[in-house]
């Protein structure tokens, strides 16, 4: 007879890096894991100095590391930060993405690599410079945030958005299938629209209730609906999952 699991226990004494962790899913999952009680260092752009002070004032551990995830100087030095201080790297939840809301034509090749820089390259970049470290330890949990955009098509986004969402699917099976024999599980969640700060910047208020029509499940995700399966598969509860891409968008297709 297998035990029943503790699901929060998972997360105790781990180390946890969650990157776009100053604004929406990102934040609110990297808040849940410090919670749980891991070491949480939350990456982003302009830091989350905020919340990680509210955390560690309330005994949790969380560190908040100021870093541009499409740079590569800046990820090695911020993992190199984490691994210094702690020791070891459990779990990498990339998630920090952009978007732009634009014609094939009317998109500059700028604004081509900057989106495939955020949302592809940086993926990249966070899984080359912690997959050592994962390795050496022979276990790990890497969660790739696409989107349904990436898994399908996009009513709102641009194109370089959904072409870099679907990067990430085809990183992740790839990923997924070297890390295997070190037992590093590498999967994606496909979110739906969901409300966080990057819905509310994208999706014209006029148009709300017309996507809403079309959800099966009618209406948009919440943040938590997307944090729970970012914490499922960050858990042991989904050990024998690699290489999976978890949509997670109301009944979409
Ligand atoms: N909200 C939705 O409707 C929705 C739908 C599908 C997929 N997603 C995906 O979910 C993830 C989170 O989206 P969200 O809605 O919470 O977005 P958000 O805009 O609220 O947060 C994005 C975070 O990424 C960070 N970020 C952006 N560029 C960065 C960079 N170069 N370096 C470091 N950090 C950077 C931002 O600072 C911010 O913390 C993204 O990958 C997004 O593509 C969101």
């Amino acid at each position: 007879m297998t035990q029943p699991h503790e699901f929060p226990d998972d997360f105790k004494g781990k180390v946890a890096i969650i990157t776009g962790a100053s604004s929406g899913i990102g934040l609110a999952v990297a808040d849940a894991i410090a919670n749980y009680g891991s070491h949480t260092v939350f990456i982003s752009r302009s830091g989350a100095e905020a919340i990680v002070s509210v955390l560690n004032a309330n005994g949790k551990s969380a560190l908040s590391i100021p870093c541009d995830v499409s740079d590569e100087a800046q990820v090695k030095s911020a993992i190199a930060t984490v691994f210094q201080k702690y020791g070891q790297i459990d779990i990498l939840i990339n998630n920090a993405a952009i978007n732009q809301i634009a014609k094939i034509e009317d998109i500059s090749l700028e604004d081509w690599n900057r989106v495939m820089a955020t949302n592809l390259t940086s993926q990249f970049l966070c899984c080359k410079h912690v997959v050592p470290i994962m390795k050496q330890q022979r276990s790990g949990k890497i969660i790739n945030v696409s989107s349904i955009a990436g898994n399908f098509r996009s009513k709102i986004s641009g194109i370089h958005y959904v072409a870099s969402k679907a990067g990430v699917i085809g990183f992740t099976r790839q990923l997924a299938y070297e890390l295997a024999p070190f037992q590093i599980n590498v999967n994606a969640i496909c979110p739906s629209q969901t409300y966080t700060p990057m819905l509310a910047a994208t999706l014209p208020p006029e148009a709300e209730q017309k996507l809403i029509d079309s959800i099966p499940l009618g209406r948009i995700a919440s943040m938590q609906e997307q944090v729970n399966v970012i914490l499922f598969l960050a858990s042991q509860l989904s050990s024998y999952m690699t290489g999976a891409i978890v949509d997670v968008n109301g009944g979409q297709f």
